[in-house]
Protein backbone atom coordinates (compact mmCIF):
# COMPACT_ATOMS: atom_id res chain seq x y z
CA UNK A 1 0.00 0.00 0.00
CA UNK A 2 0.92 3.32 -0.84
CA UNK A 3 1.59 6.16 1.87
CA UNK A 4 -0.34 8.64 0.84
CA UNK A 5 -0.34 10.77 4.20
CA UNK A 6 2.43 10.59 7.03
CA UNK A 7 2.65 12.18 10.13
CA UNK A 8 6.32 11.59 12.52
CA UNK A 9 7.05 12.51 15.68
CA UNK A 10 4.24 15.80 15.52
CA UNK A 11 3.77 18.00 18.43
CA UNK A 12 1.28 21.14 18.64
CA UNK A 13 0.32 23.09 21.63
CA UNK A 14 -1.89 25.74 22.66
CA UNK A 15 -0.11 27.37 25.49
CA UNK A 16 0.79 24.78 28.15
CA UNK A 17 -1.63 22.18 26.78
CA UNK A 18 0.09 19.58 24.70
CA UNK A 19 -3.18 19.06 21.94
CA UNK A 20 -1.07 16.60 19.94
CA UNK A 21 2.16 14.43 21.28
CA UNK A 22 4.84 12.45 19.50
CA UNK A 23 2.14 11.69 16.90
CA UNK A 24 3.35 9.09 14.23
CA UNK A 25 0.84 7.69 11.38
CA UNK A 26 0.79 6.42 7.60
CA UNK A 27 -1.77 6.05 5.77
CA UNK A 28 -2.46 4.24 2.67
CA UNK A 29 -3.71 4.98 -0.80
CA UNK A 30 -7.74 4.10 -0.52
CA UNK A 31 -7.53 3.60 3.10
CA UNK A 32 -10.66 5.23 5.37
CA UNK A 33 -8.53 6.09 8.05
CA UNK A 34 -9.86 7.01 11.50
CA UNK A 35 -9.08 9.51 14.29
CA UNK A 36 -10.80 7.72 17.52
CA UNK A 37 -11.04 9.31 21.00
CA UNK A 38 -12.97 11.56 23.19
CA UNK A 39 -14.15 15.27 23.05
CA UNK A 40 -10.94 16.93 23.10
CA UNK A 41 -8.67 13.86 22.45
CA UNK A 42 -6.82 16.26 19.56
CA UNK A 43 -8.44 15.21 16.47
CA UNK A 44 -9.82 18.09 14.75
CA UNK A 45 -6.03 19.43 15.77
CA UNK A 46 -4.39 16.86 13.90
CA UNK A 47 -6.87 17.34 10.63
CA UNK A 48 -6.38 21.25 11.24
CA UNK A 49 -2.30 20.24 11.12
CA UNK A 50 -2.85 17.78 8.23
CA UNK A 51 -4.48 20.58 6.21
CA UNK A 52 -2.12 23.12 6.93
CA UNK A 53 -4.23 25.06 8.56
CA UNK A 54 -2.87 25.12 11.99
CA UNK A 55 1.00 24.78 12.38
CA UNK A 56 3.02 22.45 13.98
CA UNK A 57 5.29 22.84 16.85
CA UNK A 58 7.61 20.23 15.63
CA UNK A 59 8.05 16.91 13.50
CA UNK A 60 7.10 16.20 10.03
CA UNK A 61 4.04 15.88 7.82
CA UNK A 62 4.09 14.66 4.18
CA UNK A 63 0.89 14.92 2.31
CA UNK A 64 1.80 13.15 -1.38
CA UNK A 65 4.80 14.15 -0.70
CA UNK A 66 4.50 17.74 0.28
CA UNK A 67 5.02 19.72 3.45
CA UNK A 68 1.24 21.19 4.45
CA UNK A 69 3.42 23.92 5.56
CA UNK A 70 5.60 25.19 3.31
CA UNK A 71 4.05 23.39 -0.20
CA UNK A 72 0.47 25.00 0.92
CA UNK A 73 -0.75 25.46 -2.61
CA UNK A 74 0.07 21.81 -3.92
CA UNK A 75 -1.49 20.12 -0.61
CA UNK A 76 -4.65 22.24 -0.65
CA UNK A 77 -5.18 20.90 -4.73
CA UNK A 78 -5.20 17.12 -3.48
CA UNK A 79 -7.28 17.41 -0.10
CA UNK A 80 -11.02 18.21 0.47
CA UNK A 81 -11.83 19.17 3.49
CA UNK A 82 -14.97 18.65 5.39
CA UNK A 83 -14.95 20.49 8.66
CA UNK A 84 -16.94 19.23 11.95
CA UNK A 85 -19.23 22.33 11.78
CA UNK A 86 -21.21 22.30 8.42
CA UNK A 87 -20.13 25.69 7.25
CA UNK A 88 -22.84 26.03 4.37
CA UNK A 89 -24.94 28.95 3.40
CA UNK A 90 -28.59 28.71 4.77
CA UNK A 91 -29.60 30.90 2.49
CA UNK A 92 -28.08 30.17 -0.95
CA UNK A 93 -28.99 26.46 -2.67
CA UNK A 94 -27.63 23.82 -2.96
CA UNK A 95 -26.65 24.82 -6.37
CA UNK A 96 -25.39 28.06 -5.74
CA UNK A 97 -23.62 26.89 -2.51
CA UNK A 98 -21.16 24.54 -4.96
CA UNK A 99 -21.07 27.39 -7.37
CA UNK A 100 -19.54 29.73 -4.70
CA UNK A 101 -17.40 27.40 -3.75
CA UNK A 102 -16.39 26.26 -7.52
CA UNK A 103 -15.48 30.22 -8.21
CA UNK A 104 -13.44 30.65 -4.85
CA UNK A 105 -11.67 27.78 -5.44
CA UNK A 106 -11.98 25.85 -8.64
CA UNK A 107 -9.65 26.97 -11.55
CA UNK A 108 -11.52 25.98 -14.52
CA UNK A 109 -15.41 26.79 -14.38
CA UNK A 110 -15.85 25.83 -17.74
CA UNK A 111 -16.54 22.02 -16.26
CA UNK A 112 -18.01 22.95 -12.87
CA UNK A 113 -21.38 22.62 -13.96
CA UNK A 114 -21.11 19.21 -14.89
CA UNK A 115 -19.40 18.01 -11.94
CA UNK A 116 -21.75 20.11 -9.43
CA UNK A 117 -24.16 18.02 -11.03
CA UNK A 118 -22.44 14.77 -11.11
CA UNK A 119 -21.75 15.66 -7.39
CA UNK A 120 -25.28 16.33 -6.65
CA UNK A 121 -26.56 13.13 -8.17
CA UNK A 122 -23.77 11.02 -6.61
CA UNK A 123 -25.22 12.76 -3.08
CA UNK A 124 -28.80 11.87 -3.94
CA UNK A 125 -29.51 15.62 -3.91
CA UNK A 126 -30.23 16.45 -7.34
CA UNK A 127 -33.51 16.83 -6.75
CA UNK A 128 -33.68 19.00 -3.87
CA UNK A 129 -30.69 21.12 -5.89
CA UNK A 130 -32.41 24.49 -5.77
CA UNK A 131 -33.82 24.14 -2.15
CA UNK A 132 -32.13 26.83 0.52
CA UNK A 133 -29.77 25.30 2.16
CA UNK A 134 -31.49 25.63 5.53
CA UNK A 135 -34.66 23.79 5.00
CA UNK A 136 -32.57 20.53 4.05
CA UNK A 137 -32.05 17.90 7.24
CA UNK A 138 -28.12 17.51 9.34
CA UNK A 139 -27.48 14.63 7.23
CA UNK A 140 -28.45 15.79 3.58
CA UNK A 141 -26.18 19.05 4.78
CA UNK A 142 -23.49 16.68 5.54
CA UNK A 143 -23.66 15.02 2.25
CA UNK A 144 -23.59 18.52 0.60
CA UNK A 145 -20.09 19.31 2.75
CA UNK A 146 -18.75 16.25 1.08
CA UNK A 147 -19.97 16.93 -2.50
CA UNK A 148 -18.32 20.72 -1.73
CA UNK A 149 -15.53 18.96 -0.05
CA UNK A 150 -15.11 17.02 -3.97
CA UNK A 151 -15.41 19.71 -6.22
CA UNK A 152 -11.79 19.84 -7.51
CA UNK A 153 -11.46 16.23 -7.44
CA UNK A 154 -8.88 15.35 -4.48
CA UNK A 155 -6.96 12.48 -3.88
CA UNK A 156 -7.87 12.84 -0.09
CA UNK A 157 -10.76 13.71 1.78
CA UNK A 158 -10.72 14.82 5.54
CA UNK A 159 -13.72 14.49 6.94
CA UNK A 160 -14.52 15.97 10.62
CA UNK A 161 -16.82 14.06 12.18
CA UNK A 162 -18.93 12.73 9.26
CA UNK A 163 -22.20 12.21 10.74
CA UNK A 164 -22.07 14.18 14.09
CA UNK A 165 -26.41 15.06 14.74
CA UNK A 166 -26.70 12.86 11.60
CA UNK A 167 -29.56 10.09 12.39
CA UNK A 168 -29.52 6.60 11.81
CA UNK A 169 -30.56 6.26 8.34
CA UNK A 170 -28.56 9.06 6.74
CA UNK A 171 -25.66 8.12 9.02
CA UNK A 172 -25.36 4.33 6.60
CA UNK A 173 -26.46 6.53 3.47
CA UNK A 174 -23.21 8.79 4.35
CA UNK A 175 -20.86 5.63 5.00
CA UNK A 176 -21.77 4.22 1.91
CA UNK A 177 -21.14 7.16 -0.45
CA UNK A 178 -17.68 7.21 1.29
CA UNK A 179 -17.29 3.64 1.01
CA UNK A 180 -18.01 3.70 -3.00
CA UNK A 181 -15.55 6.60 -3.49
CA UNK A 182 -12.81 4.82 -1.40
CA UNK A 183 -13.15 2.12 -3.76
CA UNK A 184 -12.72 4.95 -6.68
CA UNK A 185 -9.28 5.17 -5.26
CA UNK A 186 -9.98 8.54 -2.66
CA UNK A 187 -8.46 8.29 0.58
CA UNK A 188 -10.13 9.32 3.52
CA UNK A 189 -9.07 10.56 7.33
CA UNK A 190 -12.19 10.91 9.44
CA UNK A 191 -12.41 11.81 12.84
CA UNK A 192 -15.05 10.35 15.13
CA UNK A 193 -16.16 10.20 19.02
CA UNK A 194 -18.40 7.17 18.18
CA UNK A 195 -16.53 3.39 18.08
CA UNK A 196 -20.05 2.45 16.17
CA UNK A 197 -18.75 4.87 13.35
CA UNK A 198 -15.19 3.88 13.77
CA UNK A 199 -16.10 0.22 13.59
CA UNK A 200 -18.41 0.32 10.14
CA UNK A 201 -16.38 2.51 8.37
CA UNK A 202 -12.64 2.66 8.80
CA UNK A 203 -10.54 0.10 7.73
CA UNK A 204 -7.93 0.90 9.87
CA UNK A 205 -8.04 4.03 13.06
CA UNK A 206 -5.88 5.04 15.67
CA UNK A 207 -7.20 5.94 19.33
CA UNK A 208 -6.70 8.94 20.49
CA UNK A 209 -6.47 10.43 23.89
CA UNK A 210 -5.30 13.56 25.47
CA UNK A 211 -3.01 14.32 22.62
CA UNK A 212 -1.13 10.75 22.51
CA UNK A 213 -1.85 7.90 19.74
CA UNK A 214 -2.73 4.69 22.10
CA UNK A 215 -3.50 1.78 19.99
CA UNK A 216 -3.46 1.76 15.99
CA UNK A 217 -4.87 -1.09 14.05
CA UNK A 218 -7.96 -2.12 12.12
CA UNK A 219 -11.23 -2.91 14.10
CA UNK A 220 -11.12 -6.00 14.26
CA UNK A 221 -7.00 -6.72 15.10
CA UNK A 222 -7.82 -4.00 18.17
CA UNK A 223 -10.67 -5.92 19.64
CA UNK A 224 -9.79 -9.17 19.10
CA UNK A 225 -6.13 -8.03 20.56
CA UNK A 226 -7.77 -7.47 24.63
CA UNK A 227 -8.20 -11.21 24.32
CA UNK A 228 -10.74 -11.52 26.37
CA UNK A 229 -14.18 -11.80 26.68
CA UNK A 230 -17.18 -8.90 28.73
CA UNK A 231 -20.07 -10.57 30.98
CA UNK A 232 -22.12 -7.68 32.12
CA UNK A 233 -24.69 -8.89 35.31
CA UNK A 234 -27.14 -6.78 36.92
CA UNK A 235 -27.94 -8.39 40.74
CA UNK A 236 -30.39 -7.50 43.48
CA UNK A 237 -28.31 -6.59 46.17
CA UNK A 238 -25.04 -5.84 44.93
CA UNK A 239 -22.33 -8.29 44.67
CA UNK A 240 -20.84 -7.64 47.64
CA UNK A 241 -17.04 -9.01 47.24
CA UNK A 242 -17.14 -10.35 43.42
CA UNK A 243 -13.19 -10.61 43.11
CA UNK A 244 -14.13 -13.48 46.05
CA UNK A 245 -16.73 -15.02 44.47
CA UNK A 246 -15.52 -15.55 41.63
CA UNK A 247 -11.84 -16.33 42.19
CA UNK A 248 -10.43 -19.29 39.82
CA UNK A 249 -13.01 -17.69 36.97
CA UNK A 250 -9.66 -16.47 35.26
CA UNK A 251 -11.46 -13.05 36.03
CA UNK A 252 -8.86 -10.16 34.50
CA UNK A 253 -10.41 -7.12 35.63
CA UNK A 254 -14.22 -6.12 37.68
CA UNK A 255 -15.66 -2.52 37.63
CA UNK A 256 -19.11 -1.73 38.18
CA UNK A 257 -20.39 0.97 35.55
CA UNK A 258 -23.28 1.54 37.68
CA UNK A 259 -24.78 0.41 41.18
CA UNK A 260 -26.21 -3.05 40.56
CA UNK A 261 -23.65 -3.85 38.06
CA UNK A 262 -20.96 -5.62 37.36
CA UNK A 263 -18.33 -5.73 34.42
CA UNK A 264 -16.27 -8.88 33.98
CA UNK A 265 -13.49 -8.97 32.27
CA UNK A 266 -12.69 -13.11 31.39
CA UNK A 267 -11.34 -15.45 29.21
CA UNK A 268 -13.57 -17.88 27.49
CA UNK A 269 -16.33 -16.51 29.02
CA UNK A 270 -18.00 -19.69 27.50
CA UNK A 271 -16.29 -22.07 29.33
CA UNK A 272 -17.28 -20.36 33.08
CA UNK A 273 -20.26 -18.66 32.72
CA UNK A 274 -22.08 -22.13 34.04
CA UNK A 275 -20.29 -21.65 37.53
CA UNK A 276 -20.67 -17.50 37.09
CA UNK A 277 -24.33 -18.10 37.34
CA UNK A 278 -23.55 -20.99 39.72
CA UNK A 279 -21.90 -18.99 42.00
CA UNK A 280 -24.09 -15.69 41.48
CA UNK A 281 -27.44 -17.07 42.12
CA UNK A 282 -26.98 -18.69 45.07
CA UNK A 283 -26.44 -15.90 47.19
CA UNK A 284 -27.90 -13.36 44.71
CA UNK A 285 -31.09 -12.46 42.32
CA UNK A 286 -29.76 -12.75 38.48
CA UNK A 287 -31.23 -9.98 37.02
CA UNK A 288 -29.71 -9.43 33.88
CA UNK A 289 -26.59 -10.97 31.74
CA UNK A 290 -24.48 -10.76 28.84
CA UNK A 291 -21.67 -12.01 27.39
CA UNK A 292 -20.21 -10.25 24.38
CA UNK A 293 -16.86 -9.98 22.29
CA UNK A 294 -15.02 -6.30 23.62
CA UNK A 295 -15.51 -3.35 21.50
CA UNK A 296 -13.85 -0.52 20.46
CA UNK A 297 -15.44 1.17 23.62
CA UNK A 298 -13.65 -1.57 25.77
CA UNK A 299 -10.17 -1.00 23.59
CA UNK A 300 -10.20 2.45 25.11
CA UNK A 301 -11.49 1.62 28.57
CA UNK A 302 -8.61 -0.89 28.67
CA UNK A 303 -5.73 1.44 27.59
CA UNK A 304 -7.19 4.41 29.51
CA UNK A 305 -9.36 3.49 32.78
CA UNK A 306 -11.67 5.40 31.47
CA UNK A 307 -15.34 5.43 28.81
CA UNK A 308 -15.10 6.48 25.69
CA UNK A 309 -17.97 8.67 26.60
CA UNK A 310 -17.04 10.03 30.48
N1 LIG B 1 -7.32 27.30 18.96
C1 LIG B 1 -7.18 26.72 20.13
N2 LIG B 1 -6.73 27.41 21.21
C2 LIG B 1 -6.56 26.82 22.41
N3 LIG B 1 -6.84 25.52 22.65
C3 LIG B 1 -7.30 24.78 21.64
C4 LIG B 1 -7.51 25.34 20.33
N4 LIG B 1 -7.96 24.36 19.51
C5 LIG B 1 -8.06 23.24 20.29
N5 LIG B 1 -7.66 23.50 21.54
C6 LIG B 1 -7.60 22.50 22.65
O1 LIG B 1 -6.88 21.38 22.19
C7 LIG B 1 -7.47 20.18 22.66
C8 LIG B 1 -7.83 19.33 21.47
O2 LIG B 1 -8.90 19.95 20.77
P1 LIG B 1 -9.53 19.33 19.46
O3 LIG B 1 -10.53 20.29 18.93
O4 LIG B 1 -8.43 18.92 18.54
O5 LIG B 1 -10.25 18.03 20.03
P2 LIG B 1 -11.23 17.01 19.30
O6 LIG B 1 -10.67 15.65 19.56
O7 LIG B 1 -11.47 17.41 17.90
O8 LIG B 1 -12.55 17.17 20.18
P3 LIG B 1 -14.12 17.09 19.73
O9 LIG B 1 -14.48 15.64 19.74
O10 LIG B 1 -14.80 17.82 20.84
O11 LIG B 1 -14.26 17.76 18.41
C9 LIG B 1 -8.65 20.60 23.50
O12 LIG B 1 -8.26 20.59 24.86
C10 LIG B 1 -8.97 22.00 23.03
O13 LIG B 1 -9.52 22.77 24.06
MG1 LIG C 1 -13.11 17.92 16.86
Amino acid sequence: METVVSLENVVRCFGKLAAVQNLSLEIGTGEIFGLLGPNGAGKTTVINLITGLLRRDSGQIRVLGFDPQTQARQVRRQIGLVPQETNVYGDLSAMDNLWHHAALYCGNLDTAGGRIEELLRMMELWNRRNDLLRTYSGGMKRRLALARALLHDPQIILFDEPTLGVDVQGRHVLWEHMKTLKSQGKTFIVSTNDMNEAGALCDRLVIVDRGKAIALDTPEALCAGLGRDIITLQTTPDVIDPERLFAGLDVQAVTRPEPGWLRIETRNAETHIGEFVGRMSAQYRLESLRIARPTLDDVFLHHTGRALRE
